[in-house]
């Protein structure tokens, strides 16, 4: 299985309702919200986020790049979000929040930046419905990816099988054709691609090929 999840971050942000529709076929559609204090970017908010579960059926994947995500998070399911990562950085109390989530019926999400290793969260790994591996520092689009954060992929991967867990495994920065087979073939199961599929000519093929490369 791969999932593959466009970054809305990289489509024009005055016709966020045609470029969603632009890939429907996707898995999920992946919204970073940025809040220009946990990374030097500034994005969009709950409102965004409101109408545009309104305007497309494919399920919202919101990716929270935000200071205080205990306090926002819930208001991100009551928006739309059918699935919500926070960041392990900017948590106060991942497992409580985690909780919170699932709780309220959306899938449960951590993030770790490239340099916050995996291992102290091992016994959080139960509470989570997906772990996000950062392959290039949050904040833009169009960075190039991380070849380093591949042993860590790998390892996450084999953290989630010992302990006979279901979580999916995604990737986000720098997800391309060039660079998918890797995340595939190290244990990623769920792709985040902006530019690789915004910045193509047909948007929905290019979600069609990326799927094929990681299935391969
Ligand atoms: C970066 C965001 C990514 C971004 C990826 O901080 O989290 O989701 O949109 O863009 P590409 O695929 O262009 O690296
Ligand atoms: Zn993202």
């Amino acid at each position: 299985m791969a999932l593959i999840n466009p970054s809305i971050l990289s489509a024009d942000f005055a016709r966020l309702a045609e470029e969603a529709k632009a890939v429907e076929g996707a898995d999920w559609l992946h919204v970073d919200v940025m809040d220009n204090h946990f990374v030097p970017n500034l994005t969009l908010g709950v409102p965004v986020v409101e109408s545009l579960s309104r305007a497309t059926d494919t399920p919202l994947d919101l990716h929270l790049m935000i200071e205080d995500p205990d306090r926002w998070a819930p208001q991100y399911i009551e928006a739309g979000a059918g699935s919500v990562t926070f960041h392990a950085e900017a948590a106060a109390a991942p497992v409580r929040l985690a909780r919170e989530i699932r709780a309220k019926g959306a899938r449960a999400s951590m993030a770790l930046k490239p340099a916050t290793p995996i291992e102290p969260y091992e016994d959080l790994l139960p509470e989570l419905d997906m772990l996000l591996i950062m392959t290039v520092e949050p904040g833009f689009g169009g960075q190039a990816f991380l070849d380093i954060m591949l042993p860590k992929i790998r390892r996450t991967r084999e953290l989630i099988s010992r302990h006979g867990l279901e979580l999916w495994l995604q990737v986000d920065g720098g997800v391309s054709d060039a660079t998918i087979e890797r995340c595939a073939e190290a244990g990623a199961d769920v792709f985040v691609a902006g530019s690789a599929v915004y910045g193509a000519d047909d948007p929905a093929k290019a979600v069609r090929d990326l799927r094929e490369k990681a299935e391969a």
